[in-house]
């Protein structure tokens, strides 16, 4: 059965590959970017959140089958906490009625294995506490710090959203709504984010020893669109609250065999 799927961050890399193998598979896709797609705005803006949101629910008629929450920068400023974290958080919220009238939802989002790199505790804090503010000036003070110290926020962005997805999985709201939400850590991958950074052989060096990947080397965007599609399927019927580390194993390398802990 045709269903129809958001995918944010669509007019590029893992986020088109994503909607091309939806639409391949045969579901209607509506791709929202900051310029071009089916609806345009800036997520990292709370009110243009909100105006896509809207016209989301204009466009669907008020229900949606999955959203592949994916948009998100890289930058060394608070700019990464204010689209991969808090406009994240935004438009799912936003959204989650509309998800909650659709037979079998699902949400993806695309995290990172920055996940399990060094981040801020004090920002991933202040973000999961909903101090948007306090955030974004946190996040401002550790970019003013330079390059190093401000790759925190993108870090932080990751951590957080994959906690956050962990955190509101299993509540009323989304498994009490049968709202399947789960997240894609994928380690490199070849897209616009990380075009120059692997254009040299230093770069590609400084990626290796960053974030080594032993399974295959570095993914293209389709590989990580192949996770998301599953996730949004309705065959995704009993998993969510998990991040899926699509890393080529840097995961089980540097976090070994042993990652659980007892309940
Ligand atoms: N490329 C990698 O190695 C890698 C690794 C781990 C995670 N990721 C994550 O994958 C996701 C997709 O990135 P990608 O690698 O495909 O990069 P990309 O730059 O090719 O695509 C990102 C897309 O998001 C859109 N976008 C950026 N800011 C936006 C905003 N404010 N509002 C609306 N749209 C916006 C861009 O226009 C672009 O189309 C990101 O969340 C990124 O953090 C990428």
């Amino acid at each position: 059965m045709s269903r129809t799927v958001v995918v944010t961050g669509a007019a590029s890399g893992i986020g088109r590959a994503t909607a091309e193998q939806l639409e391949a598979a045969g579901d209607t896709v509506l791709r929202v970017d900051l310029r071009e797609g089916d609806v345009t705005g800036d997520l990292g803006d709370p009110e243009s959140v909100d105006r896509v949101a809207a016209e989301i629910a204009e466009r669907t008629g008020g229900v949606l089958d999955g959203l592949v929450a994916n948009a998100g920068v890289s930058v060394p400023g608070e700019l990464s906490v204010k689209i991969n974290y808090l406009g994240t958080v935004r438009l799912v919220e936003a959204l989650r009625p509309l998800l909650a009238a659709a037979g079998s939802p699902r949400v993806s989002i695309t995290s990172s294995a920055a996940t399990l790199q060094a981040s801020d505790p004090e920002l991933v804090d202040l973000l999961l506490a909903g101090e948007a503010e306090a955030a974004i000036a946190r996040g401002a003070a550790l970019a003013a710090q330079g390059p190093a110290t401000g790759y925190a926020n993108y870090s932080s962005s990751k951590r957080a959203i994959s906690r956050w997805v962990r955190r509101v999985a299993p509540t009323p709201e989304y498994a009490g709504a049968g709202i399947g939400i789960n997240a894609v850590g994928p380690g490199q991958v070849r897209t616009g984010m990380t075009e120059d950074l692997l254009a040299s052989e230093a770069g590609r060096q400084q990626a290796a020893d960053a974030m080594p990947t032993p399974y295959n080397g570095i993914a293209d965007a389709e590989h990580i669109a192949a996770v998301h599609v599953f996730l949004v399927s309705a065959a995704n019927a009993r998993m969510t609250g998990q991040v899926l580390f699509a890393d080529g194993g840097f995961d089980a390398l540097r976090r070994g065999d042993d990652i659980w802990q007892s309940v």
